[in-house]
C-alpha cells in the first residue's frame, strides 16, 4: 500500500481535517484496484495512515460485497439473487453456472480464471435476472445467454 500514499495524500487534501474515516472507502477501492483484494497488511497500514480504528476499516469491508479479502480469478462472475432476480430465475442461473463452471458460489475454477459469486441487488431489477462480470452487466439472462456468456468467459 505504501506506493499509494501519494494518491491518498491528494485525496486527503480534499477532505476537512477530522473526517479521515470518510477516506476508508475510497482508499479501500484504490487498494483493491491495485492488489486485486485487500490483504491483512493493507488494513494495518490504512488504519495507521488514517488514524482510525481497525474495526472502522473491517466494517466497511464486511458491509460492501465489492470488497474482497482474498484473490479471485481474472473474471469475477456475480449473480444477483435479490427479489426481482430471484422471481425471474436467479437460482436457475446460479445452478446453471455452477454446473457449467464446476464450482459453487465463492469458489474459483480449477484453472484459477473464473470466480463465481452471488450479490444482492445490482440496481438493474427491470432487466432481471442480472449477472455482472467484472464491471459489465449481462441482463435478462436465460440459458442461451448464459451459455454464450460462458463461452466468452472461457476465451
Ligand atoms: S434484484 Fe437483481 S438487480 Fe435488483
Amino acid at each position: 500500500m505504501k506506493h499509494l500514499i501519494a494518491e491518498f495524500d491528494a485525496m486527503k487534501r480534499r477532505y476537512p481535517p477530522g473526517t479521515e474515516s470518510s477516506l476508508v472507502t475510497p482508499c479501500l477501492h484504490r487498494i483493491q484496484d491495485d492488489r486485486g483484494f485487500i490483504a491483512d497488511e493493507d488494513i494495518a497500514e490504512l488504519t495507521a495512515y488514517l488514524g482510525v480504528q481497525r474495526v472502522q476499516v473491517e466494517e466497511v469491508i464486511a458491509h460492501y460485497s465489492m470488497f474482497r479479502r482474498k484473490p479471485i480469478g481474472e473474471k469475477h462472475v456475480q449473480v444477483c439473487r435479490n427479489v426481482s432476480c430471484s422471481m425471474r430465475g436467479a437460482e436457475g442461473v446460479i445452478d446453471h453456472l455452477c454446473k457449467r463452471l464446476g464450482v459453487q458460489p465463492g469458489q474459483t475454477t480449477a484453472d484459477g480464471r473464473i470466480t463465481l459469486g452471488t450479490v444482492e441487488c445490482l440496481g438493474s431489477c427491470g432487466t432481471a435476472p442480472v449477472v455482472m462480470v467484472n464491471e459489465a452487466y449481462h441482463e435478462n439472462m436465460d440459458a442461451a445467454r448464459l451459455d454464450a456468456l460462458i463461452e466468452e468467459l472461457r476465451k
